[in-house]
Formats: C-alpha cells, structure tokens, sequence
C-alpha cells in the first residue's frame, strides 16, 4: 500500500514455464515455494545486481540514516564493556549491539563481529564466544539495518581499557595511513581497482619497514609476489547497499574491473591481521587484528564519508572511549 502496487493473492500467481528466477533464498520456502524448481538465471541476477550499483537520493538517505544508527550502537557497544569484561564477554557485546540493531532498525545487517585479542585477526569472528581481554583489542565489525533493507557495515577496533599500547598503536597507525590512502583513491572516473592498490601499497610498504616482509616491496606488489597478504587476506572494500556486500553478481566489468560512479556506495576497510600462532612474525605482533571500515558515497566531485562520526585515529579513538563512557 505504501508503494502503491497493485498485489493479488499469492495462490492465483500464475507464472509461465520459461520465467527467469534469480536468487535462492527468497524463493525456496514461503509464499515463493511455489517458484521453487524453477530455472535460476545467472543472467538475470547479475542484471539485477548491476542495476544496484548507482544508488538515487532516496538510498542514499536510507543508508545516512542506517550508519547513523549504527553508530548509536557503537556507542552502546562502548558502554558495555566494563560489563562485558567482567561477565558476558564477546556474547554480551555481540547480544547488545542485535538488540540495539532490532530496536532501532531491522535487525543486524550481517552477524555482528565482535573479536577480543587473537580473535580479532581472525575473519570473520562471528562466534563471539570468547571473553573480553581488558589488555587486548576489540575488534567491533557492526551494521544496523534499516527496515527498508538498507544495512551499514563499519569497523573500529578499540583498545578495551581505553589506551592503546605501543605495538597496538603502531599496527593501528600504519592501518589508518592504509586506510587514508584508500578513501583518498575513492574518486569519481578512477578505477574501481585503485583504493584497493592505494592501501595495500602503503600497507607493504609498512609491512617492510618492520621487517615482515620476506621480499621487496616491489615483489611483494607484483602479481605473482602478495606476500603481504599474509596479513590481508581479504579486499579492501565493496558495495554497499541492500545486501552488505551489495551488487555481488555484476561481472568483472562491472564491477572489479569497472570505473567509481557517483551514486555508488561503498566500503573501504584496509586491515592487518596478525594470528597468534604465526611464528613468521615478531612475538609481540602476534594476536592483534585492526581493520579500519567506513561507509561512502560517491559524489560528483569526490567523496561523503557517511561513518565519520567515528575517529579513524588512535588519539582519537581514545579520547571517543573516554567521552562515551
Ligand atoms: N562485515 C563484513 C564486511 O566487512 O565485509
Ligand atoms: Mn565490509
Ligand atoms: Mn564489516
């Protein structure tokens, strides 16, 4: 009635032999059974999924609003630790981010990431079973979804007693340098691939600077080299937008080999994930994950950074967990 579509009963649909399914999910149970058996189109889900990628005034509203939910449940996240060290660990945080997710939206947009110490290096820790360590990071990977669909997906990693160390600084700093080069690269008329190469430059870079790297940085960068993404194993952003990673059947053209458009919405969420058992790697590197995500939209001129409410720096994720407590 909202949109003003003419619906009828679902028992009188009457749909012909050829027609063209795309997706499982919506139509396997429920209502949509009776699509069930049908042909799955590849074909008509990557149109679908292209014709997602430029999103109009209203989405881009729907998702403003969903990041600035989410960065409400930050805040209630933020306040919960104290608790959540002393009983209740990742579940608690975990539980009070879905219940602020629910409240306020629809629900999560995706399981809700909460990673103390050495699993937060590990992608990605929707177990959230494990206790919070007050000396270790956190790792919050959080999205509320609106209930029209349209989800955030934002990271912070926050030291759980408000102060970082030095070594946790320095990995955060160098994924912030990271994480400045990509959003910087983010630019109406370039390549989709370059945020991607501007922050995993900078992170091999880094990288070999501490002496992780078991080559050059030039080899490290090349194609048969990535020896860095020990460290990243992961992109360093996508689409966003109904789905979490939106628009995820568009063919290469489309998307990873395609150009940045305004209207387009995305992640941008360099990280370094160091495992606790990775004896390549200095011991005090070992059990600290950082990942950096904010939200975008591509302007006609550059970018709006939607999750900025957030500092992106270690001073000022500090002073952000003083302020909020
Ligand atoms: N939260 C999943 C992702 O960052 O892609
Ligand atoms: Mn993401
Ligand atoms: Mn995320």
């Amino acid at each position: 009635a909202a949109l003003g579509i003419r619906v009828r009963p679902i028992a009188e649909l009457d749909v012909v032999d050829d027609a063209l399914i795309a997706g499982a999910a919506v139509v396997a149970r429920g209502a949509g059974a009776q699509l069930d058996g049908r042909r799955r189109s590849a074909e008509l889900a990557r149109v679908l999924s292209e014709l997602r990628r430029i999103k109009d005034a209203w989405e881009i509203a729907e998702l403003r609003s969903a990041v600035a939910n989410t960065i409400d449940g930050f805040v209630e996240v933020r306040r919960e630790i104290p608790r959540a060290i002393e009983r209740g660990g990742e579940r608690w945080l975990q539980g009070t981010f879905d219940r602020h997710a629910r409240t306020v939206g629809q629900a999560p947009g995706y399981a809700t990431i909460v990673g103390s110490g050495a699993h937060a290096p590990i992608l990605h820790w929707v177990r959230a079973d494990g206790e919070i360590d007050p000396e270790a990071l956190l790792l919050l990977d959080m999205g509320v979804e609106n209930r029209s669909g349209y989800t955030a997906d934002v990271t912070r990693t926050v030291p759980a007693s408000g102060r970082f160390s030095d070594v946790q600084r320095q990995v955060h700093d160098l994924v912030e340098r990271s994480h400045r080069a990509g959003l910087a690269a983010v630019q109406p008329g370039k390549p989709w691939a370059d945020f991607h190469a501007a922050s995993m430059e900078v992170l091999a870079q880094g990288l070999s600077d501490w002496g992780v790297l078991p080559v050059s940085v030039d080899e490290a960068l090349s194609e048969t080299g990535q020896q860095h993404r020990r460290f990243i194993v992961c992109g360093v952003g996508h689409h966003l937008g109904l789905d979490v990673h939106d628009c995820d059947a568009s063919s290469y053209e489309a998307y990873l080999g395609g150009t940045i458009e305004p209207g387009m919405s995305l992640t941008v969420e360099p990280g370094l994930y160091f495992h606790a058992w990775d004896e390549t790697i200095p011991p005090e590197l070992r059990g600290i994950g950082v990942r950096l995500e904010d939200d975008l939209i591509v302007t006609e001129t550059g970018t709006e950074v939607l999750s900025d409410g957030l500092p992106i720096d270690a001073a000022g994720i500090e002073r952000w967990m003083a302020e909020t407590a």
